[in-house]
């Protein structure tokens, strides 16, 4: 009778990683019992629960003990230690496999969120594979009887990129094995190795063995082990020798590939997005999963995709068949991590619901020889049929013959004695001993390279000893004494490490890349011990020294992220060049902690493309850039950046930029038939499926701003800017006006200018945007047959806006006039007005690629002018100007003062005019009291009174707004100074006369920006005082005036 269960999950929330705590992220889980919670961290209200058969909490309230375990630090802790799980878990296994059943144990979870360190461990801190198999022979040493056999099958395979790869066997196996199917066995490896085991040590020794090959593999192009699934299987038996009986159990141990969805980790918005088979596995699990989910609560029967794929082809028992299933899904508790939290959590919950229906595999050895026998008489029968038809049918035929051939010596296998099989281990164990033992003894004599692994889990397990004497590094095996490397451009001969009097040396040979402590070296250099070596595109090696120069020093504080910070450090590119805090606040914004991550793990992706590019005589290259995503934001907030990679041809110039999921994506692909490429495949393909293809596309090449303030006075805006590329470089100057004016576009005139904005509310605002040239263009001054087109985007209206494009000419004449129209003016508006810029971005067109056109439905008023109504919500918004340096927020600061100033003389105008509006109520007063005769017309001379008054005021009206447009005018300037100021970002080059250069251009800027801004404010208070020294004058002499009517 088959047991019915449902998949056991777990879900293991770990403790935060470095990233995470430089980042200052919060926890947005919590556990309770068999619950969890997670909150989303934009919205606390957004709260969800789910429920889980088991719930470990393993990110707070651990110590690490005097052997290293992390473990519980008091009795009323909740931290769930690896005993724990594996109690739970690892348990369970072993319980299903004594009973007979298959039992798999699936870790699921996102790149770095301890799917490794929950299966395997690090360390001392072991894993549940190694404590279950650990116990398992611990129980077979207790339960010894005469006439009971155990037998243990270890094998270690691993799916990368739909091949599958087998971890213990030295064979080469360039395609990977095949997977097959059979109606007995379901699908299997062919021709993987099962190797027999008598104790724990063998075990711990295969998957040293297995992990040292995937980290072989990966080394010699830095594939990440996260994109690969590595299944490890224990076939245990029980022979019952008296009852001649067998009882079977394959313990199937997954240690899945990271979780991360599309968006973050490849091929979204890729035209190459089916060109790589990265993803196939992990897809179709999750469709396997959901269809099974959803047929098992009864929604519909729907068809399982397990063929799709090779995992879930392998997988099949596990989900819906024969085995008891569990899974253990991991977690970051970080909110940076929300998403993908959420998505694993999800993913849980529905695999809760998948059934399976497990039997006790009793007898199967010789029920399988039977079926098996039973099996090739048919396809023997098979076989001749098609041999009598006469068809020539080779494909099938040969199909079926080694499926014949796979049978018989499956049949011989089963029938080969338990003794024989231990017999022929026992000399490759001997073997390989002899190899531990060795590299044991090597260890305490000599110092030696270790490799660093982008996956932790694949660090230091490949050792190149450096013994006395001269050997060279270096593709090739030909030297009498050589360290091969097989990584991207390293050389035949690389560089060569002498042994001498204990001190070691290394010299790169030629040309060849060899950087050592972030350092590019091209001559002979001693090496100490702990030293950084990155050799070629990015083979990463740690020098360890000689014993009597080791401490017991931690060499995990050594890792990837360490060398690739370094290196970026030594480059110019740390989180201070991001501008991540001021001098005085030490803590990392997240976001630039994001870019920095990004930047320092997409690099050496970078330097490997360019060697593949090389390599397969491809003409691009790739650089990689922290783009700027200020340039689109109308605050000009510069703390938003992400990383993109610029690609260049280099015969036709062609540019294209990529963003970084598309470069990741690409560079897969390209990896893939790098490899295809080394191993004498063809690689050609058509250029729809080439990675190094993509159509001619417009590239954006820098932004420019103009400040909106002067609308909300309705004053003329004549402007000339500057286009910003993402570096902060000078791209091409804008020559453009914002004009305010009537509902038939013609220009509102002086008299016209408003000293107070909030006259504008409730009313119709009209204005221009008039391009009129564009000067100076980089793009097209480096290739003449370029174009450029300049786009804009106006309040929020949805549409983006641009000039019709210019080709072949440095400095365009543009003659672009666009017409808006805001049907009723708001507070809000005003406000946006005062602080936002209009924010215009220059494209680069190529031959060849598509112009940008207008989409032409908008809604438009009466004579023809564009509407763009705005809401308020729409609007960006961003508070973070302030976050820049020191010098430059102190000087934001007085720009923000003298905001407050205008404010301020704003007021005194409004007050003034109050005054007035009670002089004008006295007058009237007066008058409606009458005159009396004789004396002047009070009537008369009121009136005379009146005029003047007015006279008076509109004279300082006047020049309010004269001073007021004087005033916005060098204001623009002074704003657009502020922001070259911040976008200038010191040089590429690392010598430190181009530095000084750069801080000599840097400090004569902030004080012409200084001398700028005081002028201004000078002029504004100087034409201030004048006007109210005026306007107090004439009250005066209107007081006067009035004493003497009233006389
Ligand atoms: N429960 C935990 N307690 C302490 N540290 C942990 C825990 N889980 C994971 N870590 C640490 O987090 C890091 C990443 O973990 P791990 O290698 O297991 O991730 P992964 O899920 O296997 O990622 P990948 O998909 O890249 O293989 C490791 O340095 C590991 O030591
Ligand atoms: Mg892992």
């Amino acid at each position: 009778m088959p047991s019915v269960d449902s998949v056991r999950v777990a879900v293991r929330v770990r403790a935060f990683n470095q990233t995470e705590k430089d980042a200052g992220c919060g926890c947005i889980i919590s556990v309770a019992l068999n619950s969890v919670t997670i909150w989303d961290p934009r919205n606390q209200s957004n709260a969800k629960t789910f429920t889980f058969d088991l719930v470990y909490w393993s990110h707070s309230g651990f110590i690490r003990n005097e052997e290293g375990i992390l473990i519980p630090d008091g009795p009323t802790s909740k931290y769930a230690d690896q005993k724990r799980v594996f109690n739970d878990l690892g348990q369970e296994l072993l319980s299903n496999a004594w009973q007979g059943y298959n039992t798999t144990l699936l870790a699921y979870g996102q790149t770095g969120s301890g799917k490794s360190y929950s299966m395997i461990g690090y360390g001392p801190d072991r894993g549940i594979i190694p404590l279950t198999c650990d116990e398992l022979f611990k129980a077979i040493k207790q339960d010894q009887e005469d006439d009971k056999q155990y037998q243990i099958y270890f094998s270690m395979l691993e799916i990368y990129n739909e091949k599958v790869i087998d971890l213990l066997s030295e064979r080469k196996q360039p395609g990977g094995l095949r997977v097959r199917e059979s109606s007995q066995r379901g699908f299997y490896v062919e021709d993987i190795k099962s190797v027999p085991c008598e104790n724990y040590e063998q075990i711990e020794q295969l998957m040293k063995e297995g992990t040292r090959k995937r980290s072989t593999a990966s080394t010699n192009i830095n594939m990440t082990s996260s994109r690969s699934h590595m299944i490890i299987t224990v076939q245990f038996k029980q022979v019952f020798l008296k009852e001649h009986l067998t009882k079977q159990s394959n313990i199937n141990l997954v240690d899945l590939a990271g979780s991360e969805r599309q968006k973050s980790s490849g091929s979204e918005g890729d035209r190459l997005r089916e060109g790589t088979a990265i993803n196939v596995s992990l897809t179709t699990l999750g469709n396997v999963i959901s269809a099974l989910a959803e047929t098992a609560m009864g929604k519909r029967m729907l068809h399982v995709p397990y063929r799709n794929s090779t995992l879930t082809k392998l997988l099949q028992p596990a989900l819906g068949g024969n085995s008891k299933t569990l899974m253990i899904a991991t977690v970051s508790p970080a909110d940076i991590c929300y998403e993908e939290t959420l998505s694993t959590l999800r993913y849980a919950e529905r695999t809760k619901n998948i059934q399976n229906k497990a039997v006790i595999n009793e007898n199967p050895t010789e029920r399988l020889i039977q079926e098996l026998k039973a099996e090739n008489a048919k396809l023997r029968l098979k076989i001749l049929k098609i041999r009598n038809s006469g068809q020539r049918v080779q494909e099938e035929t040969e199909e079926l013959r080694s499926l014949l051939a796979e049978n018989e010596l499956q049949m011989a296998e089963i029938q080969t004695s338990w003794e024989q099989r231990l017999e022929k281990a026992q000399k490759e164990w001997k073997h390989q001993y002899l190899n531990l033992m060795q590299e044991r003894l090597m260890i305490q004599l000599y110092p030696y390279l270790s490799n660093v692994n982008v996956d932790p889990q694949l660090s230091a397990f490949v050792r190149h000893f450096i013994q006395d004497g001269e050997c060279v590094v270096g593709q090739s095996g030909n030297f009498p004494r050589a360290i091969v490397i097989k990584g991207l451009g390293i050389a035949d001969k690389h560089a060569t490490i002498t042994n001498q009097d204990s001190k070691v040396t290394l010299e790169p040979h030629g040309q060849a890349r060899v950087i050592l402590n972030g350092v590019l070296i091209h001559t002979k250099v001693q090496l100490r011990h702990l030293d950084r070596l990155i050799l070629g595109s990015n083979s990463t090696y740690l020098y360890v020294g000689y014993p009597c120069e080791r401490n017991d020093e931690d060499l995990s504080k050594y890792d990837y992220d360490f060398f690739q910070s370094e290196l970026a450090a030594v480059e110019g590119f740390d989180r201070d060049a991001l501008g991540h805090a001021s001098r005085n606040n030490r803590s990392v914004d997240p976001s630039v902690l994001a870019v920095f991550h990004d930047y320092i793990r997409v690099k050496p992706m970078v330097a490997e493309a360019n060697q593949i590019s090389r390599e397969l005589n491809k003409d691009l290259t790739f650089e990689l850039e922290v783009k700027n995503l200020a340039l689109t934001d109308s605050r000009g907030s510069d703390l938003a950046k992400e990383v993109m990679v610029k690609v260049t041809n280099k015969v036709n110039y062609e540019v294209w930029a990529w963003s970084k999921a598309k470069f990741v994506n690409r560079k897969f692909i390209m990896e893939d038939m790098y490899q295809r490429f080394v191993d004498g495949e063809n690689i050609s393909v058509d250029r729809e499926n080439d990675p190094f293809w993509d159509p001619i596309e417009a590239v954006h090449l820098g932004t420019a701003y103009v400040w909106l303030q002067s609308l909300n006075y309705c004053i003329v805006l004549e402007e000339h800017v500057e286009f910003h590329n993402s570096q902060g470089k000078e791209e091409a100057t804008l020559q453009m006006n914002l004009v305010p004016c009537n509902p038939r576009g013609q220009p509102l005139g002086e008299e016209e200018i408003l000293i107070d904005p909030t006259e504008l509310v409730g009313h119709r605002l009209d204005f221009q945007v008039q391009i009129t040239q564009c000067l100076g263009i980089k793009w097209v001054e480096k290739n003449i047959k370029r174009g450029i087109q300049i786009l804009y985007h106006v309040l929020n209206h949805p549409y983006s806006f641009h000039s019709d494009p210019v080709w072949n000419t440095v400095n365009a004449k543009i003659d672009h006039t666009m017409q808006f129209t805001v049907k009723c003016v708001s507070q809000e508006l005003l406000n946006y007005l005062q602080n936002h810029a209009l924010v215009l971005d220059l494209w680069g067109l190529q031959e060849g690629c598509a112009e940008m056109v207008f989409p032409g439905d908008f809604e438009v008023t009466d004579e023809g002018s564009i509407i763009v109504d705005y809401e308020r919500s729409q609007l960006p918004h961003s508070s973070n100007v302030e976050k820049g340096d020191d010098q430059l927020s102190e000087l934001y600061i007085r720009l923000s003062k003298l905001e407050q100033e205008t404010d301020l003389l704003r007021d005194i105008n409004r007050t003034l005019r109050r005054d007035n509006v009670t002089l004008k109520a006295n007058i009237k007063k007066m008058m409606s009291a009458g005159s009396r005769p004789g004396e002047k017309s009070f009537h008369q001379m009121n009136t005379q009174l009146f005029c003047w008054r007015s006279t008076c005021k509109a004279s300082c009206e006047v020049d309010f707004a004269k001073a007021l447009k004087t005033f916005y005018k060098s204001m623009n300037r002074v704003q657009s100074q502020l922001l070259g100021l911040r976008r200038h970002r010191p040089p590429d080059e690392d010598d430190v006369e181009s530095l000084r250069i750069y801080l000599h251009k840097q400090t004569q800027g902030i004080k012409d920006f200084g001398d700028h801004l005081e002028s201004c404010i000078n002029a504004l208070k100087n034409d201030i005082s004048l006007i109210v020294k005026k306007k107090r004058e004439n009250t005066t002499r209107l007081d006067e005036a009035r004493f003497y009517s009233t006389k």
